[in-house]
């Protein structure tokens, strides 16, 4: 969990969804604006403060600087900038980013109250045929995951649509980060694992507005704090045997009928070949 206060499920109506659509198409166009800018020898400080600045035009808030969760340090940035083997919540600092690095930015805004909250992969340069393979799988991991969202189905269902999906080709899921409900919160129940077994956990219904973003490992599962130069940030996770990471988020609204992806805009990487529709 994110923080101690008890919560429960939230099924929004028409105008929480309208919202919500509003907020998370905010959110990915941050991800979109800050797309021509991800090169090698920019700084992950520059790239936060490229959204920053952004954020102020859009008229939105990001929702991580000042964030606490379960630290004791508030998160003192505008996004997440998880670099390499940093499996999530990395801090943006002012090392310059190199060619064959991957990157995740995570970004989540506040619009009029209501958090848009995504993620996506970047391969500065040329990375390896390996670096950018766990990036492209990784994205269709959450597809798979998206692909199980419809009223009576269940999270376990999505858990194991990305748990089997990623395991099937080598890799393994982070299982201390999870997704979450999204809304007027940040961090909202239900928690949503990326793996599990079909048919458990909480049914899904229309009006629940969730994260998928599985945190996906090259190599082993264990991931730890960050203690670079003996010292914790108390944020930064990285894998434990020091193997890639990537990790890729949307917020998705259980629709009547399926799904609907709500944090999409003009330049969202196009869905795998084998998603039909962003809504069902
Ligand atoms: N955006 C992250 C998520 O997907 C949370 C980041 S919290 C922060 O849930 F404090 F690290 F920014
Ligand atoms: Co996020
Ligand atoms: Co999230």
């Amino acid at each position: 969990r994110w923080d101690n206060s008890a919560m429960s499920i939230t099924y929004n109506d028409a105008e929480g969804i309208a919202a919500m659509r509003v907020a998370g198409r905010l959110g990915s166009e941050v991800l979109d604006y800050l797309t021509p800018f991800i090169q090698p020898g920019i700084t992950t400080n520059e790239i936060d403060r490229l959204a920053a600045e952004y954020m102020v035009e859009q008229g939105t808030t990001s929702a991580t600087v000042g964030y606490m969760g379960a630290s004791s340090v508030p998160f003192p940035k505008s996004l997440c900038t998880s670099v390499n083997h940093v499996v999530c919540h990395g801090i943006p600092n002012d090392k310059p980013l190199k060619k064959g690095d991957v990157m995740n930015i995570d970004v989540t805004v506040v619009k009029d109250g209501w958090f848009g909250d995504n993620s996506r992969m970047f391969v500065i340069g040329d990375a390896s045929i390996a670096a950018r393979r766990l990036c492209a799988l990784t994205y269709e991991a959450m597809w798979h995951g998206i692909l199980q969202v419809r009223p009576g189905a269940h999270l376990g269902d999505v858990g194991h649509a990305i748990q089997k999906f990623a395991e099937g080709h080598g890799f393994s899921v982070v299982r201390e980060f999870c997704g979450h409900g999204v809304g007027r919160h940040f961090h909202e129940d239900p928690q949503v694992l990326h793996y599990g077994r079909p048919g458990t956990l909480e049914e899904l219904k229309p009006g629940m507005i969730f994260t998928i973003e599985p945190m996906i490992n090259a190599g082993k599962r264990d991931i730890k704090e960050d203690a670079r130069g003996g010292q914790y940030d108390g944020w930064t996770i990285v894998t434990r045997d020091h193997s890639l990471s990537a990790q890729w988020e949307h917020s998705v609204l259980v629709t009547e009928t399926g799904y609907e992806v709500l944090t999409l805009s003009a330049a969202s990487p196009a869905p795998p070949p084998f998603v039909t529709a962003t809504k069902t």
